[in-house]
């Protein structure tokens, strides 16, 4: 579904990826784990051609997303879902708006109808109260969880999530958890999420990449990574400051 094709990305005199492959298999929920700065947000960035690598190619579903053309690369995206870093909701816009927004740009769907799918997202997860607020009205989780109701009111094959569990309270992870096993089972997305956070991984992935300095040093079954002797893995489960990824 999902294929990195040996792929450099710069900024300036900053390399994020050189030479970085990864095969992302249909169905599969993949937990993209490494240290800050990585280039975990970049990769996401890239596999929706919102950032494109100089060398090398990002296959989504049959389309070489960087060498695509607007019109496809518009029809790769109503497929494909982000969950971004910092939720990423209009500010000027209400809850509903911002859940049915594909749908509103469209100006091919009524009113009533684009209140209608934002309404029911929002009622699965738990805010149709909070619909006619702002972005800026609610919580660091609410505001999650109408980027998820977003996310999903296109009926998306792919859905990546950008650390959607960072800085909540360990319920409200749970319940991100449970929404993003939830989604997975629901619309059989092939799923990414970037995360910090293991015991999400634990619930909810079936499969883990490890990036470090450009590269995959780890990327197998998430049920394997307890018991790997990889160094790379053992160093970034124990949060040891000594080891292959350094300090
Ligand atoms: N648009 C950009 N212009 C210049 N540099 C960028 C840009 N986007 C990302 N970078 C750089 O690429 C590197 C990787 O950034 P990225 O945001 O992907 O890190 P990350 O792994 O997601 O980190 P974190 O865990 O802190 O979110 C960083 O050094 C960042 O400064
Ligand atoms: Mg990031």
């Amino acid at each position: 579904m999902i294929k990195i094709d040996k792929i450099t990305k710069s900024f300036g005199a900053k390399t994020v990826y050189s030479d970085f492959s990864l095969d992302i298999p249909t169905g599969s929920f993949l937990a993209v784990l490494g240290r800050s700065g990585t280039g975990k947000s970049v990769l996401l960035k890239n596999i929706l051609g919102i950032l494109n690598p100089e060398i090398g190619d990002i296959w989504v579903n049959g389309l070489c997303v960087n060498r695509a053309s607007q019109n496809d690369l518009d029809k790769m995206r109503e497929k494909c879902s982000i969950v971004f870093q910092g939720s990423a909701l209009f500010d000027s816009l209400k809850v509903w708006e911002n859940v049915s927004f594909a749908f509103l740009q469209k100006k091919s769907y009524s009113e009533k109808y684009c209140r209608e799918i934002a309404y029911r997202n929002l009622k699965w997860v738990g805010l149709e109260s909070s619909a006619e607020l702002y972005p800026s009205d609610l919580s660091g989780g609410m505001r999650k969880r109408v980027a998820i109701a977003r996310a999903v009111s296109v009926n998306p094959k792919i859905i990546l999530y950008d650390e959607p569990t960072t800085g909540l309270d360990p319920i409200t992870t749970n319940m991100i958890n449970d929404l993003m096993a939830e989604v997975h089972d629901k619309f059989k997305a092939t799923s990414i999420v970037v995360t910090h956070d293991l015991e999400s991984m634990y619930r909810v992935c079936d499969e883990a990449a490890i990036l470090y300095n450009g590269k995959c040093v780890f990327y197998g079954p998430v049920k394997n990574i307890k018991t790997s002797k990889n160094p790379y893995v053992e160093q970034f489960l124990k949060g040891d400051t000594d080891g292959p990824m350094g300090r």
